[in-house]
């Protein structure tokens, strides 16, 4: 396995699976009064170049579970800020830490420190991925639905970072996935065809969010703007709109079907204070699951 973990497409089904199957054993262990220390004596550092709130605390939480330690760097404390080079922050890292967890803008900034840290990188969101995330919205869904496999997930609203990771993980693990974005806002081409040409269910992008959650046993959206996208944010209001997660939509979906959100939402914009807050919503189980996730994630990859 990759010592890094900067997209889900460098994981196959079996190795996804994986961080399934011990994130859901570890919180079962946790909640029974275990206390962890497969990382004790192990310390990771967080650079995050961009605000969180659910990301930073269960990876920090998850390290400090398992036994760790943690030292967080907000990307305005570093040298970053001052434009030191990314593979001189990379190699100097390494020499203090067993393991870098980073958000920031571009997927290529952790493609670099990845390339020169002798310890694992793991991309806690990039403008292009937001891969543990994922995993966890995963966890979040086979809990409450069963296996993926058998399940059609919807995405309505912004093809982003979180829609080209949905899509990595349809290609990987096989379950249909169809997504409603509006033109001009889909996902990234080359990660859709990638995903297209390599999964066993088809993964669609539609127009008519109506279209997309006919199937489906799963809706999920995300914020019409991203971080980094602020000034675009009216435009996009408007471009969006016919994209709102709300109880008609919902009610279009199979019976039984779980809404989900990665959180922060902003309500009654891609979604309604009325869905947020209703009982087909997951999203405080889903914002939960980052916790176990991470641990997965860290003890998996942290040596
Ligand atoms: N879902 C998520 O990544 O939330 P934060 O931005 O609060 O970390
Ligand atoms: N697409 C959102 C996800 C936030 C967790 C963003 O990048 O801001």
């Amino acid at each position: 396995m990759t010592r890094h973990l900067l997209s889900l497409w460098d994981f196959d089904q079996e190795q996804l699976n994986g961080y399934l199957t011990l994130a859901a054993t570890l919180k079962q262990e946790s909640k029974g009064g275990k206390r962890h220390q497969q990382l004790a004596g192990k310390t990771i550092g967080l650079i995050f170049e961009k605000p969180s709130t659910r990301t930073r605390v269960s990876f920090e939480a998850a390290m400090y579970g398992l036994g760790g330690q943690v030292i967080y760097l907000s990307g305005r404390d570093t040298q970053l800020a001052r434009h030191e080079p990314l593979k001189d922050m990379a190699r100097v890292m390494a020499r203090y830490v067993d393991g870098l967890v980073v958000r920031t803008f571009g997927q290529e900034i952790v493609d670099e420190l990845a390339r020169y840290s002798s310890v694992p990188v793991i991309n806690a969101l990039t403008d292009l991925h937001h891969p543990c995330q994922i995993l966890s919205d995963i966890m979040t869904v086979i809990e409450h639905k069963g296996p993926i496999a058998d399940l059609h997930v919807a995405w309505v609203g912004d093809g982003n970072n979180m829609a080209n990771s949905w899509i990595q993980a349809a290609g990987r693990l096989g379950f249909a996935l169809t997504l409603a974005c509006p033109e001009g806002y889909d996902p990234d081409p080359a990660i859709l065809k990638a995903a297209q040409d390599a999964a066993a269910k088809p993964i669609t992008v539609v127009r008519d969010p109506a279209a997309a959650v006919a199937l489906a046993d799963v809706i999920n959206t995300d914020v019409w703007a991203s971080m980094g996208q602020e000034e675009e944010q009216e435009a996009r209001t408007k471009v969006f709109r016919p994209y709102q997660v709300n109880s008609g939509l919902v009610a279009k979906a199979r019976p039984g079907a779980i809404v989900l959100h990665c959180l922060p939402a902003h309500r009654d914009e891609e979604i309604t204070d009325e869905v947020l807050e209703g009982p087909q919503c997951v999203a405080w189980d889903q914002a939960e699951n980052k916790l176990h996730i991470h641990k997965a994630i860290l003890a998996t990859h942290i040596d």
